[in-house]
């Protein structure tokens, strides 16, 4: 490996050309993609006070991780509807777009959704497969959705929450996961929604190793039986486990900007996410909540080759393992493929 300090710089030309890649984004989060302005429209067309939520740029305010993740759900509020919810699928696809994004799962809650009852559940999902629809045809920019139960919530919620996914199952929810404040609760407290899921045919993610540490993340592996795991990057603390996540393939959603800004790594250099590749894991690259970490998919291709130097084909083949890794069906991803090799 050549020492970052022997490296030559990246050209503007060599930067312009990883900021124009196709990208394939995996771990973001539905509502934590939505830009200030538009969370600040709605609270003013519904007369709904966000005190605390922005700060006086407008950007989202929060001190830590418990705190972002108060902020988002205080920031949540304001999206009441189905419609309100195309609306806002369509305001994040534009953002996917203008980033090179191809192909992108978001994170979809049942809880915000409609609070965990099935029949307003599946009007929510109805306006937001329409808006993705729309955007498809429009920016060519394709959404598949992944059900998340809330871990802060407890595991109670995350039945009714698993139930939704497993009736909405099939070529558009296409997953089932967990988010959420990672020191609540035990993995195995979840093992009954991740099970129901699992029969329903959706594929697995689970937030795991943002936080805690590697027990965290073998815990997904061997309990849950996840095939993709959210951030993981702790993992690298333990290297049987690093081994243990090469050997079986599991996949990373890393969010290095996430990562950085929340505090998990001091800065980029410090953060794992080219060790666990050269050790042979998947590894795929995502924004989580985008606005609220002030990054969008160009910032984290760029900032991965400035640090890393990490080149076009590295970030081609980065790429390639997300659209390997995505949990949609054959034809979509086939297609995905396809639009990357003549990209
Ligand atoms: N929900 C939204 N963003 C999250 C994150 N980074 N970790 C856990 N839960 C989240
Ligand atoms: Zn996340």
């Amino acid at each position: 490996m050549t020492r970052r300090e022997d490296r030559e710089p990246l050209s503007e030309e060599d930067l312009a050309e990883i900021a124009a890649l196709p990208k394939v984004e995996l771990h973001l989060h539905h509502e934590g993609a939505a830009p200030p302005a538009f969370i600040r429209g709605l609270a003013q067309e519904k007369s709904v006070n966000l005190s605390g939520v922005f700060r006086a740029d407008g950007s989202y305010a929060y001190r830590d991780f418990v705190h972002f993740l108060n902020v988002y759900e205080a920031a949540t509020q304001v999206l009441q509807t189905p419609r309100d919810y195309g609306r806002l699928t369509t305001a994040l696809l534009e953002d996917c777009a203008a980033n090179g994004v191809i192909y992108c799962e978001t994170f979809l809650s049942p809880d915000f959704c409609g609070g965990g009852d099935l029949g307003a559940w599946r009007e929510y999902l109805h306006a937001i497969r329409e808006a993705a629809e729309a955007a498809e045809r429009d920016m060519g920019v394709v959404l598949r959705g992944v059900v998340t139960c809330v871990r802060h919530f407890g595991p109670d919620r995350a039945k009714p929450a698993a139930r939704c996914a497993a009736e909405t199952a099939g070529n558009w929810i296409v997953g089932f996961g967990m988010g959420g404040d990672e020191n609540r609760g035990e993995l195995r407290d979840f093992m009954y929604a991740f099970d129901m899921a699992r029969e329903a045919g959706l594929k697995l993610t689970t937030h795991a190793g943002e936080w805690r540490g590697p027990s965290e993340v073998r815990a997904a592996v061997e309990e849950l039986r996840v095939a993709r795991i959210g951030h993981g990057v702790r993992a690298i603390e333990d290297l049987a486990l690093v081994d243990l996540l090469a050997e079986t393939g599991v996949v990373l959603e890393v969010c290095p900007g996430s990562n950085v800004t929340l505090g998990v790594y001091p800065d980029l250099a410090a953060h794992p996410i080219a060790r666990l590749r050269e050790r042979g894991v998947k590894v795929t690259v995502s924004t989580d909540d985008p606005p609220f970490f002030h990054t969008n998919m160009r910032r984290e291709y760029v900032s991965l080759a400035q640090t890393f130097g990490w080149d076009a084909d590295t970030l081609r083949a980065v790429t390639r393992t997300a659209a390997d890794a995505a949990f949609c069906n054959t034809d979509t991803r086939d297609r995905i493929l396809k639009q990357l090799d003549t990209k």
